[in-house]
């Protein structure tokens, strides 16, 4: 396996309980996922990512660990894990696996052990425990998931949550939890994983003292101010820790930072060479459908990463966000404009990361039932945001009706109307997401590792007006190009090459199309369609 292989890598978000069942109860697992190694090896990514399987109460689908080092019985058992890992590696497919540092679950025996304590006592000093302020917290910190950071506890102390009361944060000035997890770290490299992807790494250090936000709404600043209790400068010396414990095992072993952080310059700190590999860039993520706003996205995450020699990672969704298809206007507008966002991303320099399920289009489940929703965003928010479970919903495999291949009832219903988006009926469709992926997965290995240069095509509309503000183009090296329109109305521009691929069907590259170039209006000129992405081979308009 290549040097540096994390520089370009496409990595594959498996989100465990949703994307493959082996023993039929609805709930996806690491035999699931051992089943479909051939499905992802075959979509073309480099690693796997899977969120975390660990013994757990899943207050927050497994986010709260009880047991680092143990597999959750709903998603196996160890041998499971170890297999899944040499079964991956087999294929060719590296393996992350989620880290949890900022917080354990209420049910971990340090926990336990802690409210067993009296105020004051070394088993209280792992977590954040402090007196209130006549009757009330001891700050006016929120909790992510709506309400206050902080629970009282029977004795009158308070600890501090900075997600769900079900996942106390730890305290990171205390040695024993830096040993703990360096153990950690080491029970799974020693397994054989790749890295890991640390949730909520900046979260891990507060600001001394715990001083007031003054004012409310505090997790919709995220990415945009300072917070007393999110990217503080001591985390960086736990990455360091970290690195040099990745930096000891053989074979390029990673770490990708969840940080959310008011800025990309932030962000380049936690890639400074002896800390972290990559971190996931949310500004991408929170990126509305315009050219403006990708090309200014795209610039400054360029410029970010240039001072620190790390790469940038394009990440479209996740877990926690709703799915680009939806976030980008839903139906066939916001399909297309995914597909088109999928090609534009993966025509970027740097890393990748494809979240489940986008590779067949799906959309955000939006109706789930009231009954069904697991999210503690929905109870800590007095039930005025649904969360997160919308885009979590179990894969569709094949079939025609739920559970699509699943297994089930799945653990979140499916939409009856999924049969278009199983792998099934994708696989072998010329024009299905599933085979763009797979297409642009392919070709995106064969692209020159060079950096973007952005150039103006004469773009105009059907009435001959200037269309550029509405279309970016750039090209990679001497042989490639990418044009995306990102405007409602179709626009010509000179043709910038030969077609490789196009988001949209009937044009370029799609599915072998005689003359994929779409309509060739003569004189060299080619229409692309609304909200369409094609790549190119050959001129460049240097
Ligand atoms: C991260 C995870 C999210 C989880 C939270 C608390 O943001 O991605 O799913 O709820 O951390 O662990």
């Amino acid at each position: 396996m290549g040097n540096d292989w994390w520089r370009t890598a496409a990595i594959y978000q498996i989100y465990v309980r949703s994307f493959a069942d082996s023993d039929g109860d609805g709930v996806g697992d690491l035999g699931g996922v051992r089943n479909r190694l051939d499905h992802l090896a075959g979509l073309g990514v480099d690693a796997l990512w899977l969120t975390p399987f660990y013994a757990s109460p899943m207050a927050d689908g497994g986010y709260d660990v009880a047991d680092y080092r143990a597999v959750d019985p709903l998603f196996g058992d160890l041998s499971d894990a170890e297999a899944l890992i040499a079964e991956a590696h087999a294929r060719g497919l590296r393996v992350l696996v989620d880290v949890v540092p900022n917080h354990t679950s209420s049910r971990h025996p340090w926990f336990v052990e802690a409210l067993d304590s009296e105020p004051g006592s070394a088993a209280r000093q792992r977590y954040v425990f402090r007196d209130g302020r006549d009757g009330d917290p001891p700050n006016d910190w929120e909790s992510m998931f709506g309400g206050p950071a902080w629970t009282r506890v029977p004795d009158g102390q308070w600890y501090l949550h900075l997600f769900d009361p079900a996942q106390p944060d730890l305290n990171w000035q205390h040695p024993d939890v830096h040993a703990e997890f360096e153990d950690i770290l080491r029970f799974w490299l020693d397994r054989g994983v790749d890295g890991f992807r640390i949730d909520v790494a900046h979260g891990l250090v507060k600001a001394d003292g715990l001083p007031d936000v003054g004012r409310t709404d505090q997790a919709g600043l995220l990415t945009t101010r300072e917070l007393p209790f999110f990217d503080q400068d001591g985390v960086h010396e736990i990455y360091r820790e970290w690195r040099k414990i990745l930096d000891s095992y053989p074979g390029e072993r990673i770490a990708v930072a969840e940080a959310w952080v008011p800025s990309p310059d932030r962000l380049a700190r936690y890639l400074r060479a002896d800390e972290l590999h990559q971190a996931f860039n949310f500004h991408y993520v929170e990126t509305d459908w315009s050219a403006a706003g990708f090309r200014e996205v795209v610039d400054a995450s360029l410029a970010a990463v240039a001072d620190v020699d790390a790469p940038t990672t394009w990440v479209l969704s996740n877990h926690d966000v709703r799915r680009h298809v939806t976030r980008y206007g839903g139906g066939e507008r916001g399909l297309a404009r995914a597909r088109a966002a999928a090609l534009l991303t993966f025509a970027l320099p740097g890393s990748v990361y494809v979240y489940q399920g986008e590779e067949l289009g799906l959309p955000e489940v939006t109706d789930l039932p009231d009954e069904v929703l697991t999210d503690p965003v929905w109870e800590r928010s007095g039930h005025t945001d649904r969360g997160r479970d919308g885009c979590r919903v179990p894969l569709p495999w094949s079939g025609t009706a739920p559970p699509f291949g699943f297994g089930g009832p799945t653990w979140l219903p499916q939409p009856a109307d999924w049969s278009a988006h199983t792998v099934e009926a994708q696989e072998g469709d010329p024009h299905s997401t599933l085979t763009l992926y797979r297409r642009a997965l392919a070709l995106r290995r064969e692209l020159p590792e060079t950096g973007l240069r952005w150039f103006d095509p004469a773009a105009r509309d059907a009435t001959g007006c200037d269309a550029r503000a509405d279309v970016l183009a750039f090209a990679r090296g001497d042989g490639f190009v990418c044009t995306v329109n990102f405007g409602d109305v179709p626009v010509t521009l000179p043709r910038p090459g030969r077609p490789l691929l196009a988001s949209h069907p009937g044009v370029a590259g799609d599915g072998g199309d005689p003359d994929p170039a779409g309509r060739e209006n003569g004189d060299g000129v080619v229409t692309l369609p609304p909200n369409s992405a094609v790549w190119w081979s050959g001129d460049t308009h240097g």
